[in-house]
């Protein structure tokens, strides 16, 4: 794996600690299929919304000694699949930092439910990368670090920044030009998030494994990704004129469109249960009674509501009572990604 260029001097090369927090995002124009896998570069550019109401806190040191890194999250050893997956990518910044083979301790937390379907991963190589290159004593630019965590998880790249972000296909082979930039701040549009949580298992197909199904075997995948610069540039012109129901539609039909695109795979990829379609109905209905709400749904059976301040509370109470919603969460505009100051000793 080549190595971002992260674009510092690497500094002292005693153990150091950084502690970083960032907000996990919902994409609002879908990110799904990749046009490279090892770089992991996206086959689509996206657009999204930071969740201020929920934050992943994360610790990293390096230390003098070699050996596997301790990842510890949310109190528990990573399982083998997540702990390899995090050594990969704090590989990228032992190369860039010359601390080859440095054994790293990792310590990562997120105070919203795992079960709640919010797209952790965007938030978790946010922090591990701004938290890692603080550690490591480089000191990379917002860019750079957008780059690094995409090498984590495409929708971490956006999660770099706060606010309304967009995320840009680029179309270099290196995927220096593959990187999230923001579209607007939170204080341009206060909007609000609200999250009927459906049902708390795992999900069955995680992201990466349900978006290459789909690109290998969906007919509809073509049209998936030539139809997505249409929604970008909507979704892009909604957020600058601060235009809720454009963003909303929008948002419901490229949702929409990928579901149907995951679903045309072989095999079909169903994410949802009975509570996320009776969900998306209610919205409906909310909307057709007035209420300037729109739904979105990603790799999972939550669905996730965009709506303004004045309608939470109504959308609340109705989603409450849907058999098949368990929990209801609300978020508001999130920030950038950003490290604590001091860390934490240990
Ligand atoms: C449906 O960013 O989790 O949430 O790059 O393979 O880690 P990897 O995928 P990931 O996919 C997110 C998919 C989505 C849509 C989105 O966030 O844009």
């Amino acid at each position: 794996m080549s190595a971002p260029d992260l674009g510092a001097d690497p500094g002292p090369s005693e153990a150091r600690i950084g502690e970083a927090v960032a907000h996990p995002n919902l994409a609002l124009v879908k990110y799904w299929g990749k046009r490279d896998r090892s770089l992991n570069l996206p086959a689509t550019g996206s657009i999204s919304i930071s969740m201020g109401a929920f934050t992943t806190r994360t610790w990293v040191k390096f230390g003098d000694e070699r050996g596997r890194d301790e990842v510890i999250v949310n109190g528990e050893a990573a399982d083998g699949g997540t702990a390899t997956r995090i050594n990969d990518f704090l590989d990228l910044v032992r190369t860039e930092a010359g601390l080859d083979g440095k054994r790293a301790l990792v310590r990562s937390d997120n105070d919203f439910p795992t079960a709640a379907g919010l797209a952790s991963s965007s938030s978790a190589f946010a922090a591990l990368g701004l938290a890692a290159c603080e550690a490591a004593g480089l000191n990379p630019t917002t860019s750079e670090l957008s780059l690094l965590s995409r090498r984590g998880s495409g929708s971490a790249a956006r999660s770099i920044f706060g606010g309304y972000v967009e995320m840009r296909l680029g179309n270099r082979s290196d995927g220096q030009d593959a990187v999230a930039a923001p579209l607007a701040p939170s204080e341009h549009w206060d909007l609000r998030i609200v999250i009927a949580v459906t049902d708390p298992r795992p999900k069955r197909v995680g992201s990466t494994e349900g978006m290459e199904l789909t690109r290998k075997t969906s007919p509809y995948y073509p049209a998936w990704v030539e139809t997505s610069s249409d929604d970008l540039r909507r979704a892009r012109d909604a957020v600058k004129n601060r235009d809720l129901s454009a963003l909303g539609e929008v948002a419901e039909h490229s949702a929409l469109k990928m579901h149907a695109c995951a679903l045309a795979s072989q095999p079909g990829l169903l994410y949802w249960r009975g509570g996320t379609v009776e969900a998306m109905h209610a919205v409906r209905e909310m909307r057709s009674a007035g209420h300037a709400a729109w739904f979105t749904v990603d790799a999972g059976p939550h669905v996730k509501v965009l709506c303004g301040p004045d309608d939470v509370e109504a959308l609340e109470g109705r989603l409450r009572c849907i058999p098949g919603v368990s929990d209801v969460l609300v978020s508001d505009v999130g920030a950038a990604a950003r490290l604590i100051d001091p860390p934490s000793e240990a």
